[in-house]
């Protein structure tokens, strides 16, 4: 009898039967708020009419396009609707499936683009399952545990929130990254932490970070 891996956990005991706006019902007929929205995948409510209709008249039409075999009209709409909201110079979008491939895409990217292997994370960030998304992941270590050795490369930087050398809680020092700035390819930041409210005081840290001149 086949069964769900144990590796993810539910963090509540809910099994859903339907959702509809922020609410969703079980088995039982029991409503639940969902603060959660699919952690920000369902951001306009469980099943919202336009998306409902829009989902079931596209799958009436065509199911799947494999992205590197064949071009599609919706890929093309939704590229051209994203470039009217992106700010100036983001004009290449790359489509992927899950947090953790689009962590994946960026690592690849900064290390082709720059040359540079190494990658600033900071203490405390959330970047994924996967290899590479793992090795950046310093939010838990169950997130790496027992699949050593992970991809090399990774600098841990503290953050903001915690007291460490030369940057105590509660003051306005920024990150130290410096000492392994030439060979740093990219700085992964990971504004979410699944594990962790965000504070006033880390989204002003996050304002404070500047790109390297
Ligand atoms: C900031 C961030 N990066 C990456 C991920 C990984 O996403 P996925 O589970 O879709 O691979 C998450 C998921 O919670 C996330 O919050």
């Amino acid at each position: 009898m086949a069964q769900l891996s144990p590796q993810l956990k539910q963090a509540t005991p809910v099994v859903a039967d339907r959702g509809e706006g922020v609410w969703i019902y079980d088995e039982a007929g029991n409503k639940h708020l969902d603060f959660t929205a699919g952690i920000g995948v369902t951001s306009t409510g469980h099943c919202h009419p336009k998306v409902v209709a829009a989902a079931q008249e596209q799958v009436g039409s065509l199911i799947h396009g494999q992205y590197t075999t064949i071009m599609h009209k919706p890929l093309q709409r939704l590229t051209a609707a994203l470039g009217e909201v992106l700010p100036a110079g983001l004009d290449s979008i790359f489509f992927s499936n899950s947090g953790s491939e689009a962590a994946e895409a960026a690592l690849r990217l900064a290390r082709q683009a720059t040359g540079r292997p190494n990658i600033v994370v900071f203490q405390g960030g959330f970047h994924g399952r996967t290899v590479g998304a793992a090795s950046m992941t310093t939010s838990g270590t169950k997130f790496k545990a027992g699949f050593s050795p992970l991809m090399p490369g990774v600098v841990v930087s503290p953050s903001r929130t915690l007291p460490t050398t030369g940057t105590t809680a509660g003051t306005r020092s920024r990150p130290r990254t410096s000492r392994c700035a030439s060979w740093t390819s990219s700085c992964r930041l990971s504004p979410t932490r699944p594990t962790r409210p965000r504070s006033s005081s880390s989204r002003c840290w996050v304002r404070r970070l500047r790109p390297r001149q």
